[in-house]
């Protein structure tokens, strides 16, 4: 049963943008496009409307949120930055990448769940860009989904999932990247350690820091304070159930039901149309396009009336590669005993 959605999705016309950004100054939140995914935002200093961003998404509290800068003088009002910080930020802002650092006293325990940290990052995207500018706030914004369901990359999916919980959605097309910034955690610059994968990749962030950055790695390493909502093991989930296949070989297709899909990472090369075969890049194209269409793609399957979804894990050990697999292996995670 679907009902009317109350939330209305905006263009991006300079009068839009000044509402918006005066919507977010008076303590409203507002849903917007990211180069990663859109972000549902509100005032970072302002505790009333985080906690509204938290009631939107049901989100539990102990999940903290990421604040977005405009500069890295804002930047520093938010987090104690280091010399490891500066020169990441220098290297990777405004992109995606984001920096867990010491707090600063502004910023209300709400948005870091009581953590004496903080997540920073300067995103790279124009429209986000100016609702910060506009509106005078760092913006605390999670991504714009209901909890544990898959990211938001258009307007049209903040709305499927939030449009009975918030009133307005800026809309800036289809978000660039489609994965979510990697996470650092740069407390101790002297051992730095990637929370979550992203885009950005371990390689470069070590070429930049001349030092050794650790490895993501599913279990939260011991100097992680409370486990972080990147961490849970069950999370873009589709209500399908999904499986995960290390190379899908077209053999696999014989062996099929009608109502399961199968999703390639590549398109491949079959003989025969078949109608239960998606994939997320075309033949020829970059692990970049598999990344921009992977939850698109995860909800069209998600409502495709399939009873099971076998999808193929992406090849080699990019960081796109990476990131991509480490969505599809929480999305894969069975549901733990309620
Ligand atoms: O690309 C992105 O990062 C998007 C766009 C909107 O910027 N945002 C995003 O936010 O993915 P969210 O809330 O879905 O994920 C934020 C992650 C969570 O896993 C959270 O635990 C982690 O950031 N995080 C936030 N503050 C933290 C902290 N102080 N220490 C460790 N992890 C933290
Ligand atoms: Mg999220």
């Amino acid at each position: 049963m679907s009902t009317s959605p109350t939330a209305r999705i905006y263009r991006p016309t300079p009068r839009n943008l000044a509402f918006l950004a005066n919507v977010l100054a008076r303590g409203g939140i507002v849903a917007a496009p990211t180069e990663t995914v859109y972000g549902l935002a509100a005032d970072a200093r302002n505790a009333k409307a985080c906690r509204d961003v938290f009631r939107a998404k049901g989100r539990p509290a102990n999940d903290p949120l990421i604040v977005h800068v405009n500069s890295l003088d804002q930047a520093g009002e938010v987090a104690a930055l280091n010399d490891a910080a500066r020169s990441l930020a220098k290297a990777f802002w405004p992109g995606p990448l984001t920096l867990v650092l010491p707090k600063q006293p502004g910023v209300p325990a709400i948005v870091t769940s009581g953590l004496e940290s903080v997540a920073v990052r300067m995103p790279a995207h124009t429209l986000f860009r100016e609702l910060i500018e506009r509106s005078g706030c760092p913006l605390a914004a999670p991504s714009a989904n209901p909890f544990g369901y898959i990211s938001p990359t258009t307007a049209a999916h903040v709305r499927d999932g939030l449009g009975q919980r918030i009133k307005y959605i800026l809309d800036g097309g289809s978000a660039q990247i489609g994965v979510e910034s990697t996470i650092l955690d740069l407390r101790n610059p002297s051992k730095p350690a990637i929370l979550r994968p992203g885009s950005i990749s371990r390689e470069a962030m070590e070429m930049v820091l001349e030092r050794k950055v650790a490895a993501y790695t599913r279990k939260a390493p011991a100097h992680t304070a409370a486990p972080a909502p990147g961490m849970l093991e069950r999370h873009y989930s589709p209500r399908t159930p999904l499986t995960l296949v290390d190379k899908l070989a077209p053999a696999f297709l014989h062996k099929l039901a009608n109502n399961e899909a199968v999703l390639f990472v590549h398109q491949p090369r079959l003989s025969q149309q078949t109608p239960n075969v998606f994939w997320l890049a075309n033949h020829g194209e970059e692990l970049m396009a598999a990344a921009h269409n992977l939850f698109n793609q995860l909800r069209m399957l998600d409502s495709g009336g399939w009873t099971q979804i076998h999808a193929e894990l992406a090849p080699g050990s990019s960081a796109l590669a990476l990131a991509i697999n480490d969505r599809l292996s929480r999305a894969a995670a069975k549901r733990g005993p309620a």
